[in-house]
């Protein structure tokens, strides 16, 4: 009986002990089925959309590498307030990491301290929020791209092709008459590319007149619109349009269509993003030349760095910049090169 007892009172302790360890490794043990909830600002803009697919198709892959990965996407159409929503309802789903596209780059707070208070790593992509936020906490990260890059490659690209073609200059008088398209004010892409654009084909030694420029908010429809504006202002006036974007670009060559100009009578046009429809546009010759913008590779930094801030894993092999930016190289495109971007 006694030694009985004894047994089973050894036993019982081995258990403990067993329950012990295990309860510990269980809290020190990091998740490895990773819960990702993706919050867009707008997937009617023609770049965020491609850029979401192509994130959608990097986690697929990681699946396949045999993660346990689930995807939910969410899409605030504009509202800072509906997406300050969907990242809580995010949250509350278990959500074990986030991947955010601020719709108000400068408003991020609320979201961040959902994160914080539920321990949930933010990495945001394509709208950056400013420095001060991102030193809100540790768990933050951003994936984007050098708007600088972009504009002083549309700059260059701008200038090849002046110099490469006389007829650039369409009234002889020995300076480019050019108008802007702009993104949204406000974002960190906008201002930054046209400057550097314009200040680059300066540097070139390209004499330039501004005739104007109008906001178009990225956005097809409403760059045809300025467009119409400024032709009506400058009738056969324009001889090189930069647009900030591919959607601003080809807006703008609707507008010519639309007003019947024919070809002869046609400005350069420039983008940049290298959307499916802007790459065709270059294929046929409508846009002069764009920047790849390249949501290939900043999908695969955001799928390999929501899997590294989730299961700790990985995290030094991501090339970061000042400890939380990982920035994606910028390429020109032009005839020439173009079909090496088509996937
Ligand atoms: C892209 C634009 C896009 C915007 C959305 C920019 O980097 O070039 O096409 O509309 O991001 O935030
Ligand atoms: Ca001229």
């Amino acid at each position: 009986m006694k030694i009985k007892g004894c047994f089973t009172a050894a036993i019982s302790f081995c258990m403990l002990v067993l329950l012990f360890c295990g309860c510990g490794r269980q809290q020190s043990e990091v998740p490895e089925k990773i819960q990702v909830g993706v919050a867009c600002y707008n997937q009617s803009d023609v770049f965020l959309g491609e850029l979401v697919s192509c994130l959608k198709q990097q986690f697929e892959e990681l699946e396949d590498s045999g993660i346990e990965i689930t995807v939910m996407v969410r899409d605030a159409a504009g509202s800072q307030r509906t997406q300050d929503d969907q990242v809580r309802e995010l949250i509350d789903m278990n959500c074990n990491v986030l991947c955010v596209n601020l719709v108000d780059r400068a408003d991020p707070s609320e979201i961040i301290d959902l994160a914080r208070d539920n321990d949930v790593p933010i990495i945001f992509f394509n709208r950056e929020p400013v420095a001060e936020d991102m030193m809100q906490w540790e768990k933050l990260y951003y994936v984007g791209a050098k708007a600088q890059q972009s504009g002083e490659m549309q700059g260059e690209l701008a200038a090849d092709a002046v110099a490469g073609d006389a007829q650039t200059d369409r009234n002889r008088d020995g300076k480019i008459q050019y108008v802007v398209l702009e993104g949204e004010p406000g974002h960190q892409d906008a201002i930054i590319r046209t400057e550097s654009a314009v200040d680059t084909l300066k540097s070139k030694g390209v004499a330039l007149e501004k005739l104007g420029s109008g906001i178009a908010n990225w956005d097809r429809a409403q760059a045809q619109n300025r467009m119409q504006q400024l032709l009506s202002q400058y009738p056969n006036q324009i001889e090189m349009v930069l647009a900030n974007n591919d959607a601003m670009a080809l807006g703008a060559i609707d507008a010519y269509k639309k007003l019947n100009y024919t070809e002869a009578a046609l400005p350069v046009f420039f983008g940049i993003d290298g959307t499916e429809a802007g790459l065709e546009a270059v294929i046929e010759g409508k846009v002069a030349a764009t920047v790849y913008n390249d949501k290939e590779g900043q999908a695969q930094a955001i799928g390999n760095l929501a899997v590294a801030a989730v299961t700790g894993r990985g995290m030094d092999e991501m090339a970061f910049e000042n400890e939380k930016y990982i920035y994606l190289p910028y390429q020109k495109v032009t005839e020439e090169n173009v079909r090496e971007f088509l996937y």
